[in-house]
């Protein structure tokens, strides 16, 4: 078991799930992925035809739900039972009922009891876990919490330049949605007392990947402050 817990929370865009893969492989670190495991509980309802709007059937598959991730940066994978649904939980289709997922109370404790046992169970030196409510819920106490952020427009062209399969003006409608949506559930734009925030708007990828080891690293990122609390 490792004490060394990196919690990253951020909105969509900011740059969480690459960066933190990324410095998990440059320090030895396993990665959670956190949103997969909602992303994967959608897919798991639109692959058993429930609605999921409605709360109810939601929570009732959980009972069934086969889940795993990978956690070495270098071997990343998303298992629903037999299916592996790395690529699929990435689809619009997913994408766009995720929420409706993730405001669902009995779920979020479920996968926050399943985000701690994976993090007690790692095997490396540290672990980078991020999402929406690392900082705040599922570790707290990390002694290292970070919160990613860039400006709308930065993440709204990272988003459209990663996807193929929509416009760009889709693309920044349904990160806006979720975004919307998401920020009445749990608060991923401010900082919580004693978290450091990350502006990555003016950072390529290496320079945010090089702040957040500078952060981990004991240091304070190069355009904030620490927000002591
Ligand atoms: O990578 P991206 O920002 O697009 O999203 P994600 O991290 O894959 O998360 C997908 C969805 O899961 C989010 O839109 C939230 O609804 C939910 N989520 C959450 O509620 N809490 C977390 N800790 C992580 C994700
Ligand atoms: O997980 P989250 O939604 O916060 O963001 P992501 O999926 O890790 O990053 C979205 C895209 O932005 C990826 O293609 C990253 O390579 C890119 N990115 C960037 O261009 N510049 C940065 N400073 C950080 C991420």
């Amino acid at each position: 078991m490792t004490d060394m817990i990196v919690a990253i929370d951020g909105p969509a865009g900011s740059g969480k799930s690459s960066v933190s893969k990324a410095t998990a492989a440059r320090l030895g670190f396993d990665y959670l992925d956190t949103g997969a495991a909602y992303r994967a509980l959608a897919w798991f309802a639109l692959a058993s035809s429930r609605d999921t709007a409605d709360s109810q059937q939601v929570i009732s598959l959980l009972v069934d739900f086969d889940y795993e991730i990978g956690t070495n940066p270098g071997e990343y994978y998303v298992r629903v039972g037999e299916d592996d649904v790395t690529e699929a939980i990435r689809e619009p289709r997913v994408t766009a009922v995720v929420s409706d997922i993730a405001r669902v109370p009995e779920v979020r404790a479920f996968v926050t009891a399943l985000f701690r046992s994976i993090i007690r169970s790692s095997p490396a030196a540290g672990i980078i876990v991020e999402g929406r409510d690392i900082t705040t819920v599922v570790a707290p106490d990390a002694p290292v919490r970070i919160l990613l952020t860039a400006s709308p427009e930065a993440r709204m062209a990272r988003r459209a330049a990663e996807v193929t399969t929509q416009t760009a003006e889709d693309v920044a409608a349904q990160l806006h949605k979720r975004d919307s949506a998401d920020s009445r559930v749990v608060d991923f734009m401010t900082a919580a007392p004693g978290v450091t925030t990350l502006d990555s708007t003016d950072l390529d990828f290496e320079g945010t990947v090089r702040a957040v080891v500078d952060v981990i690293n004991g240091g304070t990122p190069p355009n904030k402050e620490k927000n002591h609390g």
